[in-house]
């Protein structure tokens, strides 16, 4: 087990595509950190650089205080599970399992020992002399990460492992994830585009966007705390709306001038973090979460606002409403039995103390 060091990290491909720009992140032994951003944003490519894959066009990886960038792969003592885990057809899962350790010549005792106890960790025991192919998808991932396992490497890496998997199985193989690493305690480092995946899985997620990186945080201080416009709307689903306005001191309180009219008390909690803003444009950011149905509420500063519904979408827990207010699309958690109707205009809480403020020119958080 180990922690890993990215230090300034480069990777320019051939052709000039700059995949990595320059990344600096310290993983902790133990530690399960997720890649999470766009298609294309460099997250395979920096995964693949920690394996070795991959030359590094500038900067130094190191794992375990080690300096790595010209160790070869099979030397680093890492084990990867991607998204197209091919598992050997003609192999037993035992097979499979072993087949790392046995190139490796590790005595077979000890081959059968470590087996039995990746196959206990993953509750495969049953299957271990079957084929491949009389597996479910979801075993055979299992497989996949038993081969990981069983070579006891100092950091797992995993690029979109549950990809190939229907949305169910996604979800069931996630928490299984999580009861690995609870119980075995590699450093992970995990690449998804998917927000919820990141969220539920990591102790500090890293949001990338186009070579850099954003933001880096436990999942609850990314969506408290988001540090820029990016990140504020990629964590978060239904996504946080974002709607131009003006801040205006009015009697030495700060209030949000939106479209139509509509004009928002800010907390005053927050006077002291926006007072140099006043008079700017700039965009407020809501969740969808934190704009409901006018409601008692125990929270404090709710500021009403009225919209007129566009699309109204029934959920059963929730109902999910959508609204447009001078272009800006916005979107609303309302309670399963809200009285909201397309057309009729309706009376919503934004729960200001949820709220973000945006610098529209810098994209920065403020
Ligand atoms: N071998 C290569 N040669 C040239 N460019 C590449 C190569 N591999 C990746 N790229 C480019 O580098 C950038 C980052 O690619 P990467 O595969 O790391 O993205 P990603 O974040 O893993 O995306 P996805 O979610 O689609 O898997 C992309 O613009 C991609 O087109
Ligand atoms: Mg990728």
């Amino acid at each position: 087990m180990a922690q890993v060091s990215l230090r300034k990290i480069v990777k320019a491909y051939e052709g000039g595509v700059q995949a990595v720009k320059g990344i600096d992140l310290e993983i902790d032994d133990h530690e399960f950190v997720v890649l999470v951003g766009p298609s294309g944003c460099g997250k395979s490519t920096t995964l693949r650089m920690i394996a070795g894959l991959e030359e590094i066009t500038g900067g130094d990886i190191a794992i375990g205080g080690t300096i790595v960038n010209d160790i070869p792969p099979r030397d680093r003592d890492i084990a990867m599970v991607f998204q197209n885990y091919a598992l050997y057809p003609h192999m037993s899962v035992y097979e499979n399992m072993a087949f790392g350790l046995t190139l490796r010549k590790f005595p077979k005792a000890e081959i059968d020992t470590r087996v039995k106890a990746a196959a206990e960790i993953l509750d495969i025991t049953p299957l271990l002399d079957r084929k491949p192919k009389a597996l479910s998808g979801g075993q055979r991932q299992r497989v996949a990460m038993g081969r990981a396992i069983v070579r006891n490497p100092k950091v797992f890496l995993f690029d979109e492992p549950l990809s190939n998997l229907d949305a169910k199985l996604r979800v069931q193989m996630r928490t299984e994830i999580k009861k690995v690493h609870q119980r075995v305690k590699t450093t992970t480092i995990y690449v998804t585009h998917d927000q919820v995946e990141a969220m539920t899985l990591a102790d500090r997620v890293v949001v990338m966007n186009h070579g850099i990186i954003e933001q880096v945080g436990p999942p609850q201080e990314l969506y408290h705390s988001p540090a820029t416009k990016f990140v504020a709307g990629f964590i978060g689903s239904p996504a946080m709306n974002f709607i131009p306005a003006r801040l205006e001191q009015a009697s030495g309180a700060l209030v949000l001038a939106l479209p139509d009219g509509i004009r928002l008390n800010v907390p005053e909690a927050r006077s002291a973090r926006y007072a140099a803003h006043a008079g700017r444009e700039v965009l407020f950011g809501i969740r969808p979460e934190h704009l409901t149905d006018d409601k008692p509420t125990d929270k404090a500063n709710p500021a009403p606002l009225t919209l007129t519904p566009e699309v109204i979408e029934p959920m059963g827990m929730e109902t999910l409403a959508h609204f447009r207010l001078d272009g800006a699309e916005i979107s609303a958690r309302l309670d399963p039995a809200t009285p909201a109707e397309v057309g009729v205009p309706l009376r919503l809480i934004a729960h200001m103390d949820q709220m973000h403020l945006i610098d529209p020119t810098t994209d920065k958080v403020l």
